[in-house]
């Protein structure tokens, strides 16, 4: 007997613009149990697409570091010391144990409000703030 196929697109348009499409195929004959494959591959994909964007992109975090946060925080994450001087502030060191220990939260925190001699980092997304703090996370001593 011929199958009857049904095609199944799923387009994924993520923050970062590209997408998935895929497409199942359903055969007249056990349609539920491949509509259930199906379905759990969708959901698969998604919460892995999910959980990608959630990790943040470490590579296009340096993008933003280096933007953003390498004037002061030093290309090496140690701190530039000319800069410590003037704003009179110690620097903390991004690769040791002691900051990264504090959570993703407390980084956000940092970046959007601001501590202490930091002023708040404007004008970034919250996928570049994802981004960034896992390049911070590369950079731990190991
Ligand atoms: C104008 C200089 C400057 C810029 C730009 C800057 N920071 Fe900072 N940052 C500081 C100073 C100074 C401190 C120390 C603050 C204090 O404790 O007084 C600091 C502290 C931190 C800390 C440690 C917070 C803690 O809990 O000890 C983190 C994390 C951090 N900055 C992340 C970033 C990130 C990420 C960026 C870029 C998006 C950035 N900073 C941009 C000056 C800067």
């Amino acid at each position: 007997m011929v199958p009857l196929h049904y095609g199944i697109v799923v387009q994924f348009f993520l923050q970062t613009g590209f997408l998935t499409v895929l497409n199942c195929s359903i055969t007249k004959e056990d349609s539920s149990e491949m509509f259930v494959k199906c379905f759990m591959t969708i959901l698969t994909l998604f919460v892995l697409s999910g959980n990608a964007l959630a990790r943040g992109d470490g590579q296009a975090g340096q993008i933003v570091y280096d933007a953003k946060c390498k004037i002061c925080h030093g290309a090496d994450g140690k701190g530039n010391p000319p800069i410590a001087k003037t704003l009179n502030a110690t620097l903390p060191d991004m690769t040791s144990p002691e900051l990264q220990r504090k959570t993703d939260d407390e980084f956000k925190k940092q970046i959007t409000e601001g501590r202490g001699k930091m002023q708040p980092v404007k004008g970034l997304t919250d996928q570049q703030i994802t981004d960034v703090i896992a390049f911070i996370r590369s950079r731990a001593k190991s």
